[in-house]
């Protein structure tokens, strides 16, 4: 029998993101797959909070073994910015290209372009709370490149690439992606307790 797990997110990009990488023993439903229509806030400073915000919520409302996931783009040259802000950092609009086009104003005279993408995921399953990380590392292009993805896709060129995101398909994203990495760590935490 697969498990069913809620994902807290209203964000379609991440839902089939995620879809793509389970396998057959896990569903995932979306909160709009689930009937619930909320808008989850993010107040605080820091991937982790946010994400256990997230979770905590959607566990309240349902009861259910539920996850969550906050992820941040984090570039070296401005100490981590836009970080936890990611979505909101040319303003609230949570505007992907105005995001983009700050983040390379702010980068114009830099050529120190480091960047990670980092995603935390928190799991409430039994109603204990378990938390997965999932890095990629890269740097921030000089030019957007690409129509596929979402958010700063255009701009960032995983390590290991010679293209940004937005240029990949799914499957190529998923070699290198964030949210693959903390998504296969709570696959195999749940295939651990399962079994
Ligand atoms: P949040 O986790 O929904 O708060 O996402 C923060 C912001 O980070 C999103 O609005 C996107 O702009 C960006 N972001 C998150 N994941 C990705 C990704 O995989 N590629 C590009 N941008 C992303």
């Amino acid at each position: 029998m697969p498990t069913t797990l809620i994902f807290a997110t209203n964000n379609t990009n991440k839902v089939k993101e995620i879809k793509s990488v389970v396998g057959e023993n896990l569903i995932v439903l979306s909160l709009a797959d689930a009937g619930i229509n909320i808008d989850i806030p993010e107040p605080f400073d820091t991937l982790e909070a946010n994400a256990t915000e997230k979770s905590t919520v959607i566990h309240q409302l349902t009861k259910k073994n539920c996850f969550s996931e906050d992820t941040g783009l984090e570039v070296a040259a401005l100490n981590g910015a836009p970080g936890v802000k990611s979505a909101r950092y040319a303003g609230e609009g949570r505007d992907f290209q105005s995001n983009i086009d700050l983040l390379l104003l702010n980068l114009q005279h830099e050529h120190h372009r480091a960047a990670q993408f980092r995603t935390v995921i928190s799991l409430i399953w039994e109603q204990q709370e378990y938390l997965f990380e999932g890095i990629c590392t890269g740097k921030i292009s000089h030019e957007p490149k690409g129509t596929k993805g979402f958010g700063y896709d255009p701009v960032f060129i995983p390590d290991g690439a010679i293209i940004s995101f937005a240029e990949m398909t799914m499957d190529e994203k998923n070699q290198f992606s964030h949210r693959k990495k903390a998504m296969n760590k709570l696959i195999d935490f749940l295939m651990q307790k399962l079994s």
